[in-house]
């Protein structure tokens, strides 16, 4: 589970100053974050499909202030999606909901989510939708469903650690939906969410069903344990390859991720690049606090 602590802490705004105009910290961003703009992420996307992986890009941003900003938002999309096709990568793209204004109201979210999902049915691709604190479960899995009925080309992430996900899923099945399964990196209370364990037993149990049930299933996790699992079910169904892919996140577990594509699977890498990376890279610490470690290493180096 994500760090309490850590995830209470990143909110503080002096904090926030400080990482993110501290040269050293800044540093230790570029291990979970592609770059700054959009001609970093098609680097990393190109060094991965030199390892045989595929790629989602990330345009980093979330709990956006005005209409102004999901539109800069919406044209960096329709920009990732023209480098794609125009680079002929076998990669494809997720929106945050609040980056794409759900948190000023529906209607403004499922606007450009229809936007960005035509320009990517038009090219081939994909637009995955990541799914945010449990304030916006709703509202993103509403979004998702008036989408697919549109649109084959979109892919909703769900989190294991949510106590309602079980019920989401069996709600969703009639739509033959694609889903990326997750743990959560959210701080949620207690009364809605799973401790460690219980999310990894909901995520063997959602697999198990989403595998079983749907065309395509992401399985989100650096986790051996759920890998295994996902290995074992995939050989005892006999599935289609094209049936299920890992996903990680870039900079994590690089090794295994290598390891995998050798083994004959699918993986594809979660590539976040943009300027709004404090939110991303506080996320990524409270799931391994050891990674303050190389915090402390930056700031000590400097
Ligand atoms: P776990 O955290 O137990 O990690 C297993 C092992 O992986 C660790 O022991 C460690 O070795 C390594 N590891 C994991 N995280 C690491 C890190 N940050 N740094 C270094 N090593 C690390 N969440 C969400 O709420 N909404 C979303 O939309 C998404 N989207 C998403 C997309 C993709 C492609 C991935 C892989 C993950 C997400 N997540 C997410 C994040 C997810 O919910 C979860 O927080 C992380 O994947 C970490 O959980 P694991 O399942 O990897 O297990």
């Amino acid at each position: 589970m994500p760090n309490r602590l850590l995830l209470a802490a990143a909110r503080r705004e002096n904090l926030k100053r400080f990482i993110t105009n501290h040269r050293f910290t800044r540093s230790v961003a570029r291990r979970f974050v592609a770059g700054d703009t959009l001609d970093d992420a098609m680097a990393a996307c190109k060094d991965l499909e030199s390892l045989g992986i595929t790629a989602i890009l990330d345009y980093l941003g979330e709990n956006v202030a005005s209409e102004t900003q999901v539109d800069a938002a919406t044209s960096a999309y329709l920009a990732s999606l023209d480098r794609i096709a125009d680079a002929g990568l076998d990669a494809h793209i997720s929106v945050k909901p609040t980056q794409l204004g759900l948190n000023l109201g529906p209607d403004v979210c499922i606007l450009r989510l229809r936007k960005i999902a035509d320009a990517a049915l038009a090219t081939g691709s994909v637009v995955a939708i990541d799914m945010e604190s449990h304030e916006f479960t709703d509202g993103t899995i509403d979004s998702y469903a008036k989408l697919r009925e549109t649109h084959d080309n979109v892919v909703l992430c769900l989190q294991a650690y949510l106590k309602r996900t079980r019920s989401d899923v069996s709600k969703l099945l009639y739509l033959k939906p694609s889903i990326r399964l997750c743990k959560g990196a959210y701080d949620e209370p207690g009364e809605i969410s799973l401790g460690r364990d219980a999310t990894r037993a909901s995520f063997k149990e959602l697999l198990a069903t989403l595998l079983a049930s749907s065309d395509y299933t992401a399985v989100a996790t650096h986790d051996d344990t759920l890998i295994a699992e996902a290995i074992e079910l995939a050989g005892k169904w006999k599935l289609d390859p094209s049936q299920f892919e890992f996903q990680m996140l870039y900079g994590v577990r690089r090794t295994l991720q290598s390891e995998l594509v050798k083994a004959g699977y699918r993986v594809r890498v979660y590539v976040p690049f943009g300027t709004q990376w404090y939110p991303y890279l506080m996320r990524r610490l409270a799931e391994r606090p050891a990674n303050l470690r190389f915090f402390a290493e930056a700031l000590i180096r400097g």
